[in-house]
């Protein structure tokens, strides 16, 4: 990955994956969190959800990411909000962090960068007995999906819905509900990501022109299969 590429796209947009703050606020409802409670945004990228989840009254957000540019982005974007913690922590050790455990972990389309499994045991060691995971995870929405539809997620093991609802009761979760996120939500991201694109096409060298073509590319293909993968959000308590 030329990192220099990658961050001339994606610096500065509003948020790194789909979503939307209706989503969040679904998610939240279904949750319901207590007054003042501790919620970790995990993988927050731009932190494009965090002012949905500071909805909760007198919730305290810590948001992580790995990425330096997209932590430094979020600390210029949360500098005014007192509620909003920003920290350079990996998903796999946020158990260790002394602000563990959480009422609530959101996790937008990054819990299957540790893999489903692995995802899920480790925001279960980060959460409060009866804490809530809410997190999207990528599925096929067809039960025979084009090649088309395996390829866009380059090779990772997607699954359906009930694959994804026996993982979750295996990890020890109580399903509270899952919705697939709308195109809206998809739009959300690459509608900006596009414009970005399309400002830089003039000036660019080799190298920021084929991420430019990658970037173009992935919107174009998630266009052309998104009736048959998309990604599904569930909410689930933690039972331990
Ligand atoms: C697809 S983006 C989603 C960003 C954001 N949640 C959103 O919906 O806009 C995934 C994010 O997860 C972050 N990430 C990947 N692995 C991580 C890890 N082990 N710990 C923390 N963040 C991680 C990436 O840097 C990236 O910002």
């Amino acid at each position: 990955m030329d990192w220099d590429s990658f961050f001339a796209v994606h610096s500065d947009l509003p948020r790194e994956g789909p979503g939307e703050a209706q989503d969040v606020a679904w998610a939240l409802a279904l949750a319901g969190l207590p007054e003042g409670a501790a919620i970790c945004d995990a993988g927050a990228g731009a932190g494009g959800d965090v002012e949905a989840l500071l909805a909760v009254p007198g919730a305290r957000v810590m948001a992580i990411d790995t990425h330096p540019g997209f932590v430094a982005q979020m600390r210029a974007r949360f500098a005014g909000e007192g509620r909003v913690r920003v920290e350079a922590v990996d998903m796999t050790t946020l158990a260790e962090h002394p602000e563990a455990p959480f009422d609530m972990i959101w996790c937008a389309g990054a819990l299957y960068f540790l893999g489903l499994e692995e995802g899920l045991a480790r925001m279960a060691a980060a959460l409060k007995p009866g804490g809530v995971l809410a997190f999207s995870e990528p599925s096929f929405l067809t039960d025979a999906p084009s090649d088309d539809a395996w390829a866009f997620w380059e090779g990772y093991p997607v699954r359906d819905a009930a694959g994804i609802a026996s993982a979750v009761a295996a990890a020890g979760y109580e399903s509270l509900g899952t919705r697939v996120l709308g195109d809206a939500a998809w739009e959300a991201y690459y509608a900006p990501m596009e414009a970005r694109i399309a400002a830089l096409r003039g000036g660019a060298d080799a190298a920021l022109a084929a991420m430019l073509d990658l970037c173009a590319g992935e919107a174009a293909q998630w266009r052309r299969v998104k009736r048959e993968t998309g990604y599904l959000l569930t909410v689930a308590r933690w039972q331990g």
